[in-house]
């Protein structure tokens, strides 16, 4: 038999079974650079379709298709060996029906080699959960904000606030766990919440916006980085000015152009030693 390295990944059951265990650490990852930075840091690496504001200036993620998710995802594979890798579904590929659900999860699955899928649901998600995990596929739900429904909810506004709608929130989360989903993300809710929901569902919650009771946090890497600019959402903290830093880099290098100091000596090439310098001249005719 072969020697060859296995890969040997975190898979979605081994996150299943953290649940009130050690916090989860997840983040955004949308290409192989950033995928290589954060695969030791981490235990799970989303494929978010959050890259369609963050990386192609559209004003909401509704316009990400899934061909965009699964080159993407499939950058994200290549620069990681170690973290669970879950790639998002976009808006319009797991709403139709189970059926169309599976066929594109299954695409994605197959196409990239990630360890599972996100999706955006409650309660009317439930069926399709159940139908996808049954059948192979590792789900992990998300519930309270949901950036697919900004034109029914009429904006990114926090959940939760009304004992009705937090109510509700509760319900979508556990009937998204008792479908069958590996862990659940908690977007944009108040504390009480998520604690409550927290404490009522079998599978890790990761918070996003939801405060430290849930049993894992997720950011995008762009906003805490500071690569998307410091005007980020409330429950963001900019760990690093990684955004300022490259907009240093970028004028000094500008300006070393147009200063004609860069390129300098040391960046030319030269003859190697012991060849004869080409006459240019007679080259030239
Ligand atoms: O699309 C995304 O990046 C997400 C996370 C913010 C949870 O859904």
């Amino acid at each position: 038999m072969s020697k060859t390295a296995t890969v040997c990944r975190i898979t979605a059951p081994a996150i299943r079974s953290r649940k009130g265990g050690t916090p989860l650490v997840c983040l955004t990852a949308y290409t192989t650079p950033m995928a290589r930075m954060l695969d030791d840091a981490v235990d799970l690496m989303l494929v978010g379709d959050s890259l369609g504001m963050v990386l192609y200036g559209m004003d909401s993620t509704l316009g990400v298709t899934l061909d965009m998710m699964i080159a993407h995802g499939q950058a994200v594979m290549r620069g990681s060996k170690r973290a669970c890798v879950i790639v998002d579904m976009p808006f319009g590929t797991t709403q139709e029906s189970p059926e169309a659900a599976f066929r594109n999860c299954a695409r994605v699955m197959q196409e990239t080699g990630c360890a599972g899928i996100k999706l955006e649901g409650g309660r009317e998600m439930a069926e399709t959960v159940h139908f996808l995990t049954q059948r192979g596929i590792p789900v992990m739900g998300h519930t309270g904000l949901r950036p697919q429904m900004v034109n029914t909810l009429g904006g990114y506004r926090s959940r939760g606030h009304g004992e009705r709608e937090a109510k509700a929130i509760l319900d979508d989360s556990i009937a998204i766990a008792e479908a069958g989903a590996f862990c659940v993300v908690l977007e944009g809710m108040v504390e009480d919440l998520a604690k409550e929901i927290t404490a009522r569902v079998d599978i890790p919650t990761i918070g996003i916006g939801a405060s430290s009771v849930c049993d894992g946090q997720i950011l995008v890497t762009e906003d805490m980085t500071g690569l998307f600019g410091q005007n980020v959402p409330k429950f963001v903290q900019v760990f690093g000015d990684v955004g300022g830093e490259s907009q240093r880099a970028i004028d000094a290098y500008a300006n070393a152009v147009r200063r004609r100091e860069f390129p300098s000596q040391k960046n030319v090439y030269k003859p190697k030693q012991g060849t004869a310098k080409p006459r240019l001249a007679q080259i030239a005719g």
